[in-house]
């Protein structure tokens, strides 16, 4: 998969992409990320992306110019005809599991951060953008959401994560949490690993993780078990 990161702050993102998961699955050529620098596309002398909102009001708009320009240099450099343009916003569609999935099947990713108060509305006109948020609340910028969508797909695509049923047993997988896990030694100052975990008894340690899914899911997301229910009825 290649993945394009349109951003004016490009060292808000480049480290985060030098490390563990994402490191490695550039090194095993499962994925190649190009971060594209918003001020190399900007015409201004000073290499100004951004200006004062018409109408007036607080803060600054992303211009359109750079925008348009870095995108189209983008789809005629890598041949893009069909393009998966994502747009990190507080005012996006909540982020989900499913689209991590969704967005691991593609073949290419583009994102746009925005910054500042916002972006020139004609923007999100003429390019008919996915509008993800990570959540309610607000952030200075899209570069540390888009890092967020980042990670949780790229862990999706097949042979980045070695064992994948790991991901498979994922919170939200199922519409539920998982399970608590214990590692050694197996007493740690007198707090003990739970007995059936050391029973080597396949189904028991089964049927506990699923209960205690259910548990952990029932005391802090109930909303989800209450989705499970609408589903099936
Ligand atoms: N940009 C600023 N805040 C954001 C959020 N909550 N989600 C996505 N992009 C954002």
């Amino acid at each position: 998969m290649k993945i394009h990161i349109i951003t004016a702050f490009p060292n808000l993102i480049l480290s985060p992409l030098e490390e563990s998961i994402i490191k490695r699955s550039q090194e095993k050529q499962l994925v190649e990320i190009f971060v594209h620098n918003l001020r190399d596309y900007s015409t201004d002398k000073h290499h100004k992306v951004d200006d004062y909102p018409y109408g007036g009001a607080p803060g600054m708009i992303l211009k359109p110019e750079p925008i348009f320009a870095c995108i189209e240099s983008i789809l005629e450099r890598f041949k893009i005809s069909n393009p998966n343009l994502l747009f990190l916003t507080p005012q996006g569609k909540t982020f989900h599991q499913s689209k991590a999935v969704e967005l691991s099947e593609k073949d290419h990713l583009i994102f746009l951060c925005g910054h500042y108060k916002g972006i020139d509305e004609r923007i999100r006109d003429y390019w008919k953008m996915d509008e993800i948020s990570i959540g309610d609340y607000v952030l200075t910028g899209g570069e540390l959401p888009t890092l967020v969508v980042i990670d949780s797909v790229i862990r999706l695509i097949p042979g980045v994560i070695s064992d994948i049923e790991s991901a498979r047993t994922d919170s939200f997988y199922d519409n539920r949490l998982d399970c608590p896990y214990y590692t050694r030694p197996e007493d740690f100052r007198g707090l003990k690993v739970p007995e059936v975990l050391l029973s080597g008894h396949h189904a028991n340690i089964q049927d506990w993780q699923e209960q205690k899914a259910r548990e952990k899911t029932q005391k802090y997301r109930p909303d989800l078990l209450n989705n499970n229910k609408k589903k099936k009825d």
